[in-house]
């Protein structure tokens, strides 16, 4: 008989949560990024918008918007951004999408944003590079942000080095992890967020960089239990998958023990960059 799933795969599995979650990093990047848009915008776009949070500011924050869109994946966090933005009645209009695979929008937007959301689409980051150059109206910008942890030889770093720490807690010899990793299919997000040069030079062909600006994003949480949640909404079973269905619920705590006992040597459990790039489309082709 299969074990039932514990709290925290189910929540993994619907990236449930995330209103809670996200105040440990992502949210603190919304204003940054909502302060980067000049004048009075009239169409904006927000690509993996999540639950809804930076459409709900955007739209409080700048009467002018007429329509504010949001793209995102997840079946369940678009119904919850619906829920958040029904005050705004046709104001707002929410796709299910892949980015990987953008649909064809018959507006032009004077903004498009996209927070932490980019290293999800490698190694298709392009495509949407495309759409979005392809999408703004004359002077729109494109708001990005990009988290870039360090790297390690095996290209671990960031979250990567957190599941790894939980991995030995159930047994798995660290030098093992790289190989545990290429087998299920699972690329460290170190690599998916590509370098700040590897980055630049890919958003290039489409755009001219207006700005960029980097600062550090610190995690730092209460006890173990309010990682697991962090690490469950915002990652789901991406790396819960490494591990045997019957051992996800152990692995789901070890994670959240890794990164408290991080807490307590370190006094927090993550610090890395993140960088808000503000770009407008190339005019030369
Ligand atoms: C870390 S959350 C960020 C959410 C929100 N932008 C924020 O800053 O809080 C990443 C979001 O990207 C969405 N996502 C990931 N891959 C996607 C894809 N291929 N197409 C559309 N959305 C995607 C996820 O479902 C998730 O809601």
């Amino acid at each position: 008989m299969t074990a039932p799933a514990s709290a925290t795969e189910a929540q993994a599995r619907t990236l449930a949560g995330y209103d809670r979650a996200s105040a440990l990093r992502q949210v603190h990047d919304r204003d940054w990024v909502l302060g980067g848009i000049g004048g009075e915008p009239a169409v904006l776009f927000d690509l993996g918008c999540g639950i809804g949070q930076l459409l709900q500011e955007a739209l409080e924050r700048f009467p002018s918007l007429r329509l504010a869109v949001g793209l995102e994946r997840s079946e369940h966090r678009i119904a919850e951004a619906g829920e958040r933005l029904a005050a705004h009645g046709p104001r707002v209009r929410l796709h299910p999408a892949d980015l990987t695979e953008p649909p064809a929008l018959p507006e032009r937007a004077d903004v498009v944003t996209m927070t932490s959301v980019l290293h999800w689409l490698h190694p298709y980051e392009e495509r949407i590079f495309a759409w979005i150059a392809g999408r703004l109206a004359p002077g729109g910008r494109f708001l990005l942000t990009t988290y870039h942890p360090a790297r390690d030889g095996d290209g671990f770093g960031g979250e990567d080095e957190i599941v790894r720490e939980a991995l030995a807690a159930l047994g798995i010899a660290p030098a093992a992890v790289p190989g545990l990793f290429a087998t299920h299919g699972v690329l460290p997000i170190a690599v998916r967020t590509r370098t700040p040069g590897g980055l630049e030079e890919l958003l290039s062909r489409h755009f001219t960089v207006d700005s960029g600006a980097e600062r550090a994003a610190r995690v730092s949480v209460a006890d173990a239990r309010q990682y697991e949640h962090f690490h469950a909404a915002t990652f789901g079973d991406y790396y819960a998958r490494l591990v045997a269905p019957e051992r996800r619920a152990e692995f789901f705590t070890a994670v959240g023990e890794s990164a408290w006992r991080r807490q307590r040597e370190r006094g927090r459990v993550s610090d890395m960059p993140v960088r808000l790039w503000r770009l407008a489309p190339r005019t030369d082709g």
